[in-house]
């Protein structure tokens, strides 16, 4: 086999590439959208590094990630799956197997959220048990969470809904108080605290997503977060087959035996029944680079987030806007408003005139969980009627507020409500 050495260095491949992205200088997207990935040529050689060294599947950049992303949410581990909906799955598999979770036990959740907190919940046989959202917050609310509680209860799966940290020091006592599991998912939170801690890393578990919408993003991923090792070492086995944790067999690949096996290749020693959900080195190159960035990135969204708040509170009549409670750090992952009830307009007269601008305008996700076609089937329990969550399924809507938005189009976002309440006669 030949090995010839190229003519060009990968420093030369990084130089292109940087002149290159340099050059085409920073674009914003053609539509006022919802999300775009903020990248430079930091993601670009990092993935290119990656591919060159032909590390395409799992290998040491997700390792690297990994300890980046626990280190900044402040968990002892972190483990890196293909998407926020793999993270939950995964994560509700581990409590399962450690605690012997029985099929049918319940776990708390909000009823606005997007369906993959819900689903992995049902496709493990459990049930979800949904509840309202405060009407401030938009997050699961903690006096609901008591009512929901029954002698199945086994979890409570809070939601920083688009980046509002939910109450975890009264979800914490709730939990302590009966003996539940938090896993927190924090899909949408990327660097949002409380009192200067990370979220998610109140509960026993927490995840993040890295879709090409959110705050950070390598195009699909996710990331489990714990500080226990029980749960991560069943997190990386269910990660990978079910297979015997690589940790546990590191320079001893002939050494296990059983009556069964006999000696046999530790690494086709499968403990358990798992998934395949890694994490490529190609996603995580982008994904380290993107860490780097985050606090800066949010710093943005926060400016343009301000700057969207002053010009809507003359609407603040018609318009219910975000809150952000003291001593927390809200991630907006977009700019959430619902309509008020006694507002002389609808939800469909406020996003066509939006769309008509060219900015791209989205509901509460689900809006309501258990209203879903493919929700109201499966086994569940509501507590109340859910009137917040059916005011926010029927009234809410988000638009973008991430820094790929040119200022112009910031401008543009800004102009257009005003027009809207002009057009309709409304101050
Ligand atoms: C709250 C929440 N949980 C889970 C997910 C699933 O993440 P992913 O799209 O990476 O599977 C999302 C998706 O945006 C989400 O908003």
């Amino acid at each position: 086999m030949k090995n010839n050495k190229p003519g060009v260095t990968k420093n030369d491949i990084f130089s292109l590439v940087t002149r290159y992205m340099k050059e085409k200088g920073v674009v914003s997207p053609s539509r006022i959208s919802i999300g775009a990935p903020a990248y430079d040529e930091k993601e670009l050689n990092q993935a290119i590094d990656s591919l060159l060294d032909v590390w395409i599947s799992m290998g040491p950049k997700v390792k690297s990630f990994e300890k980046q992303a626990a280190k900044y949410v402040g968990t002892k581990y972190a483990v890196a799956v293909n998407s926020g909906s793999s993270a939950n799955l995964i994560a509700l598999a581990t409590f399962i197997a450690v605690h012997k979770i029985p099929r049918g036990s319940e776990v708390i959740m909000p009823a606005t959220t997007f369906a993959t907190v819900a689903s992995p919940v049902i496709q493990l046989g459990l049930v979800p048990v949904y509840v309202d959202i405060d009407k401030n917050s938009w997050n699961i609310d903690p006096t609901q969470i008591e009512k929901a509680i029954s002698k199945n209860t086994r979890i409570i799966m809070p939601v920083h809904t688009f980046g509002n940290p939910a109450d975890m020091d009264l979800i914490k006592n709730i939990a302590k108080k009966h003996k539940l599991l938090i896993l927190e998912d924090a899909c949408e939170a990327h660097g949002a605290s409380i009192r200067n801690r990370k979220v998610p890393s109140f509960g026993d578990m927490g995840t993040w997503s890295f879709f090409v919408a959110h705050n950070i993003t390598t195009g699909e991923g996710g990331m489990v977060f714990t500080n226990n090792e029980e749960y991560y070492n069943a997190l990386i086995s269910l990660r990978e087959f079910g297979r015997m944790p690589a940790e546990n067999n590191a320079n001893k690949r002939l050494a296990y035996e059983d009556k069964y096996l006999g000696r046999y290749d530790t690494r086709y020693i499968f403990i358990r029944l798992g998934y395949n959900v890694r994490m490529t080195d190609i996603a995580a190159s982008l994904g380290i680079e993107q860490l780097k960035k985050l606090d800066d990135l949010n710093a943005m969204r926060f400016e343009r987030v301000n700057r969207y708040m002053d010009a809507l509170k003359t609407f603040h009549k018609y318009l219910e806007l975000p809150s952000v409670k003291k001593n927390t750090v809200h991630s907006f992952y977009g700019f959430p408003f619902i309509i008020r009830k006694d507002s002389p307009f609808s939800r469909r007269d406020i996003t066509s005139f939006l769309e008509d601008r060219n900015i791209e305008t989205r509901p509460f996700f689900a809006g309501c969980l258990p209203d879903q076609p493919g929700f109201r089937i499966e086994p569940h329990r509501t507590v109340g009627k859910l009137p917040i969550s059916r005011w926010a399924r029927d009234n809410g809507i988000f638009v973008g507020c991430h820094p790929m938005l040119s200022n112009t189009q910031e401008r543009q976002v800004i102009q257009a409500f005003r027009d809207f309440f002009l057009e309709k006669g409304l101050k």
